[in-house]
């Protein structure tokens, strides 16, 4: 029987109630389809931090390490700690030394879930550059306080980062309907984003069967409203990237839909997958977060897991039981909890 050690920080916030349901989905998923799941709890995250001044232990990477992937709820609680802070003591060490250089996030509406666009037929795979490009935080300030103070922020794109994220983008338009669209702003930078380019053509020759569409960002922004059935497999850098994967969450109904995962695709290191959404300080604890958002990235783990059958299942429960309205969080119009909704789809399972 396969059997996998899962790490899991449900972090702060929301982040703890939509973990437990996930983790609630995931059991049941393995006992229906044989496997065998070991969770991890780590208790890291803000309260962590106020206790221990830092987010993580010190040898806190390391014993990620050892797992066979990483689930995330959400980490951050801003009144008493600053973003600055938990981001950088946590969700970014985590996806930098793993080296998880692909951000992954689907858009698609499911069943019963509402956007706000007339069009519903889309259904786009997001892939995003997670580890270098415009967030390399490679910069400084000088001058501080100074009229003339100076801030400088450099984008770094290497051949190594930016041929692994297209390649991989490539890979999985071979997947799906053989179509590509690369976002730039190859008119405006003409340095990172030529040479991006330049690359994806260099690929292109080596994907004959995959056809590559460019858009720049802010028409391909545009377009994922007006038409966003047109798209496929978009690939981007870090910052285009997640910009663009927002509008994917708002179209495919918010913030409780939007599912993502950080990839180390050599599988060298373990991969991270986590709700898109925050803490949501305003209604933790109340049982009216929506727990869809972390239940599909629990899919998507199990998924990268090579447990194909029990992803594909948990994605059929979810259509199956967000069509009935009972069923529903809050923010779908519905009145259940998050723990009755879990509930509901475990028995679907
Ligand atoms: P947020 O995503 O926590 O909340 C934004 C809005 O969406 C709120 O009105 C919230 O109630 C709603 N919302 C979020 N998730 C929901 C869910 N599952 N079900 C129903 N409604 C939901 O973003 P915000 O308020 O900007 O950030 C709060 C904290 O979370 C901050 O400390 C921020 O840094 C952190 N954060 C952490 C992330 C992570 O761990 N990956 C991602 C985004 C924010
Ligand atoms: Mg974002």
């Amino acid at each position: 029987m396969n059997s996998y050690n899962i790490a899991f920080i449900p972090g702060d916030g929301v982040g703890v109630e939509v973990t437990k349901a996930a983790l609630d989905v995931l059991e049941a998923a393995a006992r229906k389809y044989g496997f065998i799941l070991t969770p991890t709890h780590y208790e890291w995250g803000c309260e962590y931090y106020l206790k221990q001044g830092q987010m993580m232990p010190d040898d806190g990477l390391a014993l990620l390490e050892k797992s066979d992937a990483i689930f995330l709820g959400a980490v951050g609680w801003p009144e008493k700690v600053p973003d600055s802070v938990s981001l950088h003591g946590l969700l970014l060490p985590i996806r930098k030394q793993f080296d998880q250089f692909v951000n992954v996030r689907p858009h698609r509406l499911l069943k019963g879930a509402q956007g706000p666009l007339k069009k519903t037929d889309f259904n786009i795979l997001c892939i995003r550059e997670n580890t270098e490009g415009e967030y390399s935080g490679a910069g400084g300030r000088v001058h501080m306080g100074n009229p003339h103070e100076v801030a400088v922020e450099t984008s770094i794109f290497t051949r190594h980062g930016v041929e692994r994220i297209l390649r991989f983008g490539f890979e999985q338009a071979r997947l799906r309907s053989k179509k590509l669209a690369s976002v730039t702003k190859s008119n405006a930078q003409k340095y990172s984003m030529v040479f991006w380019d330049e690359i994806t053509d260099e690929l292109a020759a080596e994907y004959p069967d995959v056809k590559v569409e460019r858009y720049h960002v802010d028409a391909a922004a545009a377009r994922m409203i007006t038409h966003p059935e047109s798209f496929d497999v978009i690939v981007a850098s870090n910052l285009f990237g997640d910009i663009l994967s927002d509008i994917g969450a708002a179209i495919q109904g918010g913030l409780g839909f939007a599912a993502s995962a950080n990839i180390n695709p050599g599988r060298q290191m373990p991969s991270m997958f986590e709700p898109v959404h925050g803490s949501a300080p305003d209604i933790a604890g109340q049982g009216k977060a929506n727990p869809v958002a972390a239940i599909w990235s629990g899919a998507m783990m199990l998924e990268h897991l090579g447990e194909k059958q029990a992803a594909g299942a948990i994605m059929s429960a979810l259509n199956e039981v967000l069509n009935i309205t009972d069923n529903c969080t809050p923010d779908m119009g519905g009145t259940a909890t998050t723990a009755e909704l879990a509930d509901a789809i475990v028995r679907s399972l």
